[in-house]
């Protein structure tokens, strides 16, 4: 039995988690899921956006599913108190290009892997003076997060018969904390010495990735300039509904889509559930099902290569559950 929360949260965040659920049901595995609750829906009644139980379950899985939630304005985000309380400090992103998808490149397959826990998303702010006319944040750095995702990224490229990771920085400026992160990088190569290394400006990569993106294998990188990479590189395959991640840690793992709960068409039930099923199929690679992630990424690269059945972002007329069935029908293939 595999113990998974489940975290539906708000908007299509509800829909696209059944979705992910009824396709996981579908394999020869058997799951113990705990439904739990946080986000906006859940703050307009009891005053928090995650309780504590949730919290717990989260710590007691074996991995955690998350829909998705509406921001709650002037509350921390339940997903940024998740990261830090399972200490999911590897943020994954596949960047993956799908046959039958329309998008910029139709032949890439990079990861992204984002420091998740410090740089400038440290949350350490504070204003110069009396007036509030100069603010300041900290761009935490340590060697201690700086290893550990550069390990994560090396394992990585072995797990997955990779041969390069791209370190990207902006040492020549940020002298101290990213010359840092990049020293401890090439110390944490030497330990990998089949795996080509090299690093890049975060400047000239903004470009790279829009005019040679084939050129990377996996990208590792500090938390702000991860975030924004991430989003980029997912512009150059299909778009938010196809977009899956994993916040990993040494004894957890957080899956969940990379879009958020789109109030604009919630509760019609045509979201798009793939970027929530492949989510699903990274939490059982980070299991070690991989067997049944890949079950999984197959049937859904069978059903967008056909076009038969597409919701309305990707050009269809299908509600969610029908794509989600389709996916289903084609696991019971295989
Ligand atoms: P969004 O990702 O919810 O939506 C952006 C656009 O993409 C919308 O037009 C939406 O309809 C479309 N879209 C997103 N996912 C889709 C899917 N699966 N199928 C079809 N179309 C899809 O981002 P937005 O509108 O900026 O934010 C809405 C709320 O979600 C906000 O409260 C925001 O703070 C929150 N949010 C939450 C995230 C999370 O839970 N991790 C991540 C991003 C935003
Ligand atoms: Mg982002």
């Amino acid at each position: 039995m595999i113990k998974v929360t489940t975290i539906p949260g708000d908007g299509i965040g509800k829909e696209v988690m059944e979705a992910g659920i009824a396709v996981l049901d579908a394999l020869d595995l058997n799951f113990d899921f705990i439904k739990s609750e946080a986000g906006d829906g859940y703050f307009q009644e009891n005053g928090n956006t995650i309780p504590e139980e949730t919290l717990k379950n989260a710590k007691n899985s074996q991995a955690t599913l998350f829909g998705a939630i509406t921001s709650t304005p002037g509350e921390r985000s339940p997903i940024i108190t998740l990261r830090k309380e399972l200490d999911a400090f590897a943020n994954l992103r596949p960047i993956k290009s799908f046959e039958g998808i329309n998008s910029l490149y139709n032949d890439l397959d990079f990861l992204v892997v984002r420091e998740n826990t410090e740089g400038l998303y440290s949350q350490v702010e504070s204003y110069g003076d009396k007036e509030e006319t100069i603010a300041i944040s900290e761009r935490i750095i340590t060697k201690k997060a700086s290893e550990r995702i550069a390990r994560f990224a090396f394992d990585k490229a072995i797990s997955d018969e990779r041969n390069k990771v791209t370190c990207v920085h902006k040492a020549n400026v940020l002298k101290k904390t990213d010359g840092l992160f990049k020293r401890t990088f090439y110390d944490v190569a030497k330990s990998y010495p089949k795996i080509k290394s090299e690093d890049l400006y975060i400047d000239a990569v903004a470009m790279y990735l829009i005019k040679e993106p084939r050129s990377f294998d996996i990208i590792v990188t500090t938390n702000l300039f991860g975030d924004i990479l991430s989003d980029e590189a997912a512009g150059l395959v299909g778009g938010l509904g196809l977009a899956p991640s994993g916040n990993i840690g040494d004894n957890n793992g957080l899956f969940e889509p990379v879009h958020g709960s789109a109030p604009d068409i919630a509760g019609k039930n045509i979201s798009n559930p793939i970027a929530m099923i492949l989510s699903s199929a990274m939490m059982l690679d980070f299991l070690d099902e991989n067997y049944y992630a890949n079950q999984i990424t197959t049937a859904v690269e069978n059903v967008l290569k056909a076009r038969k059945i597409a919701t309305p972002d990707l050009g269809g007329t299908a509600k969610t559950m029908d794509l989600a069935n389709a996916v289903i029908e084609e696991i019971n293939k295989q």
